[in-house]
């Protein structure tokens, strides 16, 4: 019997990577940035099954490329918002991602974020690099405290909650609010506060985003939300770059109605150098890394190996964001 073909639309750590090999015929992009929709559409004819990345827009378009025998889109993230999964559901294909093993160590990172912008550590790396520490001053780099400041958690699944966990060690005061409950999230006894969303934005010293993107959440901090925050709040997003309208937050950071954004994701990826963002100051931005210790992608190549595997089987994905395809 013939082995199932497969295109794998980047290389991806090698725990993952060998299940599939074993198994399918693969082609992997062997280039260092996403293939362009021509190449998408190229590689995808004739195959069973596709791994990609977040970094690939995968649409109807691509999916009948294939020739109407795909039976599986296995996403190396939890995030989906670049698959059209309504279209994967009318044409029964079941997708995959990789929930649950990048919650911790993005957690880490949101963290990491926030007590970076709050106690100003890139910035004194960069006085300390250009020779501006000159002696100690009682009023040099004067940062705000983290501990006993109020966190405002916007979407409180399972990384929001990883999150106030962390919160709760620097006895901080959480506050949550979902706008998009995750009930695959299981309640666990943690000390903080559902509020409406006008509290949150007036109360938190800092806010850090943890939902997914979709409709409702695209574009949803935007000038009025601005507007509700405190002069002094820092925004941290370790979620999906347009959930922020980029340039509302520009002015917003510009006019010094919020202190500071912390940045791992944004609109677009990459940032583009001429981007106004890039010409402020209180502005931090890292390159969508928050899930990237090296444990964690190697789980995320595994789980999303197995997704792959169990769809080219025609078994039920282990990790599934569409089951209604199991229910026709
Ligand atoms: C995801 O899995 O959606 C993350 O954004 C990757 O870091």
């Amino acid at each position: 019997m013939s082995k199932p073909r497969v295109f794998i639309t980047r290389l991806i750590p090698d725990q993952g990577l060998n299940m599939i090999r074993q198994v399918c015929q693969v082609v992997v992009w062997p280039e260092k940035l996403p293939p362009s929709r021509s190449d998408l559409l190229k590689h995808t004819s004739g195959i069973d099954g596709i791994l990609c990345l977040l970094t690939d827009t995968i649409d109807g378009e691509v999916m009948d490329a294939s020739g109407a025998q795909l039976k599986v889109i296995s996403n190396n993230a939890i995030g989906v918002d670049n698959i059209d999964i309504p279209a994967a559901t009318q044409r029964g294909i079941p997708v995959g991602n990789t929930p649950n093993v990048l919650t911790e160590t993005t957690a880490d990172f949101a963290f990491a974020l926030l007590m970076v912008a709050a106690r100003r550590v890139v910035e004194g790396q960069q006085v300390v690099r250009a020779g501006g520490w000159k002696t100690w001053d009682p009023l040099f780099m004067l940062g705000v405290d983290i501990h006993h400041a109020t966190l405002g958690i916007f979407g409180f699944g399972r990384i929001g909650r990883a999150v106030a966990r962390r919160a709760r060690g620097f006895d901080m005061n959480v506050l949550y609010y979902d706008p998009t409950p995750d009930q695959s999230a299981k309640t666990v006894p943690i000390n903080a506060k559902p509020v409406d969303m006008d509290t949150l934005l007036a109360q938190a010293d800092f806010i850090s985003i943890h939902t997914p993107l979709n409709e409702r959440t695209h574009h949803m901090f935007d000038k009025d939300l601005f507007a509700k925050m405190k002069p002094e709040a820092i925004l941290i997003n370790t979620a999906r770059g347009s959930i922020i309208d980029s340039d509302a937050l520009y002015q917003a950071l510009k006019e010094h109605r919020i202190a500071f954004a912390a940045l791992d994701v944004t609109e677009p990826e990459p940032l583009p150098l001429d981007n106004p963002l890039l010409t402020l100051e209180n502005v931090l931005v890292t390159p969508h890394i928050a899930s990237a210790s090296c444990a964690t992608r190697q789980k995320m190549s595994v789980m999303a190996a197995e997704n792959l595997l169990a769809g080219l089987k025609s078994q039920p994905l282990p990790y599934c964001v569409n089951p209604q395809v199991y229910q026709k």
